[in-house]
């Protein structure tokens, strides 16, 4: 597929981005339907985005402390960016801001997150503690669509780990990490492709 044909993808971060490495390294593939147009970050220090410039993909800042309390004004300069970026498709990793029915609104069927639990169980924040102290057997991530209520839209994949015994959070993350890494560029690929067969 040529680099045009690709659909142009934004990831949004907040921290190390290890994730983002993920779908960076996923999109060098000639075959690979999306291309990393752009990194954006809501934190100027995220440690991703020295990743990101490392492998040469564009990167921006956009600080929410500028915008106070105003959460659609941040949204609207975010918008704004991905916008002048050419971007179709936006995939949050490990971004940490929730965002308005505004901006889930404009990027509707468009937008995609990460969350590290088998969705519906644990959303929000602590996922590994809080599945350590259900005793659940099993764990894991979910890649889904964004909607406006919290980590709830339409899963696309989902990959399940063992809890083992004497797994403390850290342990379960770094498992389930590895699998977030796994199905996060197979699920951006399965939405873009879809994004390409309507264009
Ligand atoms: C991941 O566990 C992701 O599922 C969650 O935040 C974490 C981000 O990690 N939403 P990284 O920045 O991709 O390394």
């Amino acid at each position: 597929m040529s680099g045009e044909g690709r659909i142009p993808t934004a990831v949004l971060i907040s921290g190390r981005g290890s994730n983002m490495v993920a779908l960076i390294e996923a999109a060098r593939a000639v075959d690979y339907p999306a291309r990393i147009a752009l990194v954006l970050s809501n934190l100027p220090n995220a440690g991703g985005l020295a990743r990101a410039e490392a492998a040469g993909i564009p990167v921006a800042t956009v600080d929410h402390r500028a915008f106070g309390k105003d959460r659609e004004a941040f949204e609207r300069a975010v918008d704004n960016t991905l916008r002048q970026s050419g971007v179709e498709l936006v995939a949050l990793a490990g971004f940490m801001r929730v965002l308005t029915p505004w901006f889930i609104g404009r990027w509707q069927g468009r937008l995609i997150n990460i969350h590290p639990s088998l969705l519906p169980a644990f959303p929000g924040l602590n996922t590994h503690a809080r599945a350590l102290e259900a005793g659940v057997a099993e764990h894991g991530c979910t890649v889904h669509l964004v909607t406006s209520e919290l980590d709830a839209g339409p899963t696309i994949a989902q990959a399940r780990v063992p809890v083992l015994p004497g797994d403390d959070a850290a342990t379960l993350a770094a498992r389930v990490l590895e699998q977030e890494h796994r199905i996060y560029p197979q699920a951006l690929a399965a939405v873009a492709s879809g994004l390409h067969c309507r264009r």
